[in-house]
């Protein structure tokens, strides 16, 4: 049975939700599940923005089919390819053979990636700027490259002021029967996974993001209709300045992000005491496993946080393997703009420390403290200094002291 929304009079999300999904793109938990959303406008003109995963592809054509009614499906828009949102885009060919497909010349290239369903005969390419009326609504299109990937493009409707932002602006977790984000608690329910869902899919392309925020930003915006999570229709000024603070890498809150790797504890240990020490100078500390807590919540509270702590035990003259996938992924995700400290152990060679320095500095911007900590083994009295020594310039480092 079709579940949809209502989100104008013109405009319907067609939509579904996925909460079997244990890892979305194979990576990231998604523990409250996830929506692939698919918006359809109803004028002169029938336009599908986006389709959807396959994991929803059922409620998704009943969705169609119930908002269409008689009416058959004139044009799709297709803003990314990804498979979540494609996945179903040859289905709506076969079921709309005179479906025109508006796209730019990348996405037509992808479909063919993707699909061996004649599109050159169907697809309408649009550039930068170039604008097609429907009816009542006239459609603008804004290219976004890298968000998230390169054929990426949103939708601007200029009678409506609507935005169809692709990947951006969307959150993990599935709609539990509202659609716009006022409906609910988003601050305090659903921001984490906001930042999550930023920081892990599109953190990489910080410039790219800046890139298309200077284009929408000066656009009057009643309803901005992202591919995940909710339609915001009201405070979107907050989630704008969200996301230019993500993707400048400006943290959000001054804190240390403690991240360590402990075989018997002892590394733990001195990963404690160390954010013992921040405490008591009124510094917040948040501390991370690297053993039981995904790289991916780690990168989540890296982006947050203005400060970074690796505390890591050598393992194989190396960096210990979780805490090197760590540090790894921080250097992909291209995160800058941080200070940080380092805290190595090694019972015979300590040299975990000088590889993470190494790979840290890939990253633009990165204030790593000279004062690191090497212990063997186990932290020693005489070594508590060291420890304080580092909260202290961690203190000095703080804009707000
Ligand atoms: Fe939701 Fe980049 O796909």
């Amino acid at each position: 049975m079709h579940c949809l929304k209502k989100i104008t009079d013109d405009l319907t999300w067609v939509g579904g939700n996925d909460r079997r999904l244990a890892m979305f793109e194979g990576v990231y938990s998604v523990p409250d599940g996830v929506s692939y959303n698919s918006y359809l406008m109803l004028d002169e003109k029938t336009v599908l923005f986006d389709t959807v995963d396959k994991a929803v592809s059922r409620v998704f054509f009943e969705n169609l089919n119930e908002v269409l009614g008689e009416r058959t499906l004139d044009y799709l828009v297709v803003h990314h390819m990804e498979p979540d949102h494609s996945f179903t885009l040859e289905e709506v060919v076969l079921r709309y053979p005179n479906l025109k497909i508006i796209c730019n010349a990348k996405i037509v290239s992808m479909i063919k990636q993707f699909f061996d369903f004649d599109i050159d005969s169907r697809a309408i390419i649009v550039k930068e700027g170039e604008e097609l009326s429907i009816g009542k609504h006239q459609l603008k299109f804004y290219m976004a490259p890298m968000v998230h990937w390169p054929e990426v493009m949103m939708t601007y409707d200029t009678t409506d002021s609507i935005l169809f932002s692709a990947d951006a602006f969307g959150c993990f977790g599935a709609l539990n029967g509202a659609i716009f984000a006022d409906e609910v608690d988003f601050q305090q329910n659903y921001m984490e996974e906001a930042r999550r869902y930023y920081s892990n899919i599109i953190g990489k392309y910080g410039s790219q993001v800046q890139a298309i925020l200077k284009k929408i930003v000066p656009l009057e915006i009643r309803l901005l209709c992202p591919l995940h999570g909710f339609v915001w229709r009201k405070d979107i000024d907050i989630y704008l300045e969200k996301y230019d603070r993500w993707s400048s890498y400006t943290p959000e809150e001054e804190g240390v992000v403690i991240a360590y790797a402990s075989i018997y504890g002892n590394t733990e240990n001195a990963a404690e005491i160390l954010a013992s020490r921040l405490w008591d100078r009124g510094i917040k500390a948040v501390m991370f496993d690297v053993s039981v807590t995904h790289a991916s919540d780690i990168i989540t509270a890296a982006f947050r946080y203005s400060h970074l702590a690796f505390a890591s035990t050598t393992y194989n003259n190396g960096i210990f393997v979780s805490m090197e996938a760590l540090v790894f992924d921080i250097v992909a995700h291209n995160l800058q703009n941080r200070t940080v400290a380092i805290i190595e152990n090694g019972s015979w060679a300590p040299n975990s420390g000088k590889l993470i320095r190494g790979e840290l500095e890939k990253c633009k911007n990165m204030n790593i403290l000279e004062n690191k900590v090497s212990i063997k083994s186990t932290l020693k009295k005489d070594q508590l200094s060291e420890i304080d020594d580092m909260a202290e310039t961690i203190a000095n480092t703080l804009i707000q002291k």
